[in-house]
């Protein structure tokens, strides 16, 4: 599986929790991506937001899934940031899986209801 390769290539000297993603285009193309964290702690990034941004400035704009996981008791949980920039690319399903198996498939509404996107803009500029 994708995101278990890229996994192996988790940067992550400061928590040791190594995160794997892959994501999967319109076209059934698949990119994967791990996190890369900094001694500058607020500026790590998770493995998703490598993947999408990767996916992205390779000129992709349309997806059908995207799956993360980790060594976590339970399917790996994605952070706020990340379910917000999915949203903004509207990544449709969403699979969360662990080391173990196990494995939740949700879709994009469920992973963040009421989301702030582009439509909430006021763009007449008398704000
Ligand atoms: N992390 C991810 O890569 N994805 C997530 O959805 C949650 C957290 C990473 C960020 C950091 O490198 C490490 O996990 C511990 O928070």
């Amino acid at each position: 599986m994708a995101a278990l390769a890229a996994r192996e290539n988790a940067y992550v000297p400061y928590s040791k929790f190594k995160v794997g993603a892959s994501l999967m285009t319109a076209a059934g193309k698949i990119y994967s991506g791990c996190n890369v964290e900094n001694a500058s702690y607020g500026l790590c990034n998770c493995a998703e937001r490598t993947e999408v941004f990767k996916a992205i400035s390779d000129g992709e704009r349309e997806f059908k899934a995207l799956l993360v996981v980790a060594e976590t008791p339970e399917p790996t949980a994605l952070c706020g940031a990340c379910r917000q920039v999915i949203a903004e690319f509207n990544i449709p399903e969403i699979i969360m899986c662990n080391l173990n198996g196990k494995i939740k498939v949700v879709k994009l509404a469920e992973l963040l209801p009421y989301a702030f996107s582009g439509k909430d803009i006021n763009n007449t500029g008398d704000c």
